[in-house]
């Protein structure tokens, strides 16, 4: 899996990089593919902000926010199966990769911009509202 190339100085751990066509945001490292693997997926901050990083079984890696939009229960307490993450607490269900509502469908996750480059994770969280569905 590839990403956008983002400078040399982006390699290191923790540092900030720019990848063109991207609106000029700061990619951060956040973990390598070793750290998550297909089928896995686990909170991270980046840069003060919480994430929650989702390796699919299939190998897409996305970042959405870490807690559920129903009522803030921590997403990564639920379970991952596909790209659907499942909320352990009355079960919503979303789509990791489109942030869309699956159960039920008005249900909304915020998806940050993600890169993966030579297998290290790169996660942008500026300008990114969280999205939740309050009753
Ligand atoms: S708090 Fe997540 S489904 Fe209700």
């Amino acid at each position: 899996m590839t990403g956008v190339a983002l400078p040399p100085e982006a390699s290191p751990a923790g540092a900030v990089g720019r990848a063109a066509g991207d609106g000029g945001r700061s990619f951060h490292r956040v973990c390598t593919l070793d750290d998550l693997w297909a089928g896995e997926m686990a909170e991270y901050e980046v840069a003060g902000v919480k994430v929650l990083v989702v390796h699919t079984e299939d190998g897409r890696v996305t970042a959405i926010q870490p807690m559920c939009p129903h009522q803030e229960v921590p997403l990564a307490e639920g379970t991952l199966e596909g790209s659907v993450v499942t909320c352990r607490m009355h079960l919503w269900q979303v789509d990791a990769v489109t942030g869309k509502g699956i159960n039920p469908e008005h249900a909304e996750v915020a998806i940050y911009p993600t890169r993966v480059t030579d297998g290290t994770v790169f996660v942008a969280v500026d300008g990114v509202q969280t999205r939740y569905s309050r009753p």
